[in-house]
């Protein structure tokens, strides 16, 4: 595996690598969703290469990014054990040098419900997915629907600009418990770990109500809310929503794939999940 810190040289290793050519973009704190996502890639490409660099344009200014958990060596033997071929690790000043000045804003699904809750925050991660598919130019690029909007900014970013990058979505990875693997899970104390199953819960209780014919978005996402704020350690819900899932317009009857979407509190961190209903 080789570890590689500058641009230049990662665009020259993926230019020479062997296609076709997988991306996986990750802000490190590794766990089983990144690594489903490398192993989708190690199944379906000849050259795996990851990227771990905690964006800091992405991050709102009373967000967590000095305390983002950072475990790099573990991550890179996770990585090696997984046979990814090529890391990229840039430090800030590579990715953002002195006199950077161009934003990526795509409309529309930018300004979906998770977009609302942390303005700015899709114009860091479309700048840097840009940035980061220019660098490698991959043939396809890897992400979880566990960040649903997330998704479809990043589709809509490689449509509208051309990339020539195939966009793959992965299934979200959760624990046998039913709570999706995020690095944010890392800040949750035992009790905290405990109460954020309820989130999952709540999803699985909505696809029920879906299965027996409910279509009203309001009758779902109100027992959404009711079942979450049960849980005594949730300091406050942001939004439990239903979307088109690739406009990230909120519907009021649930007609064809949507998504319902949540992001909780639970002590100081926030979590998000979704599940698409019809699909889960
Ligand atoms: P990060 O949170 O590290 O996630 C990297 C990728 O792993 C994303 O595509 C995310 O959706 C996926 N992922 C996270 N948890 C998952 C789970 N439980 N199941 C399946 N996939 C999961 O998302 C980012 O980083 C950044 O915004 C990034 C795209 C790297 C741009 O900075």
């Amino acid at each position: 595996m080789r570890l590689i810190e500058s641009k230049t040289e990662m665009w020259q290793a993926c230019s020479a690598s062997s296609r076709p050519l997988g991306l996986v973009p990750t802000m490190g704190s590794l766990h089983p969703g990144h690594m489903a996502l490398v192993e989708r890639a190690r199944t379906e490409c000849a050259t795996v290469a990851a990227t771990i660099f905690v964006n800091p344009t992405q991050f709102g200014p009373n967000e967590d990014l000095d305390s983002y958990p950072r475990t790099l060596e573990r991550d890179l033997s996770m990585l090696e054990q997984a046979g990814v071929d090529l890391v990229f690790t840039p430090s800030s000043a590579e990715i953002y040098p002195r006199g950077f000045n161009t934003w990526v804003d795509v409309l529309g699904s930018a300004q979906g419900i998770e977009g609302l809750y942390r303005p700015g925050h899709f114009r860091g991660v479309a700048t840097v997915v840009a940035k980061l598919l220019n660098i490698a130019r991959p043939d396809r690029a890897y992400f979880g629907q566990k960040d649903g909007n997330q998704t479809a900014v990043i589709r809509q970013l490689a449509r509208d600009l051309d990339m020539m990058t195939e966009i793959v979505v992965i299934p979200t990875v959760r624990e046998p418990s039913g709570l999706a693997y995020s690095s944010r899970n890392a800040y949750l104390d035992p009790y905290q770990r405990a109460a954020a199953d309820v989130i999952y819960r709540a999803l699985a209780h909505a696809s029920t109500l879906y299965a027996s014919g409910q279509r009203h978005a309001a009758t779902i996402t109100d027992e959404v809310r009711n079942m979450i704020n049960s849980e005594p350690l949730v300091n406050g819900i942001d939004y439990v929503s239903i979307t088109d899932a690739e406009s990230m317009n909120e519907v009021e009857w649930v007609e064809r794939a949507a998504m319902l979407a949540v992001a909780v509190h639970i002590g100081g961190t926030r979590l998000i999940d979704n599940i698409v209903l019809g699909q889960e």
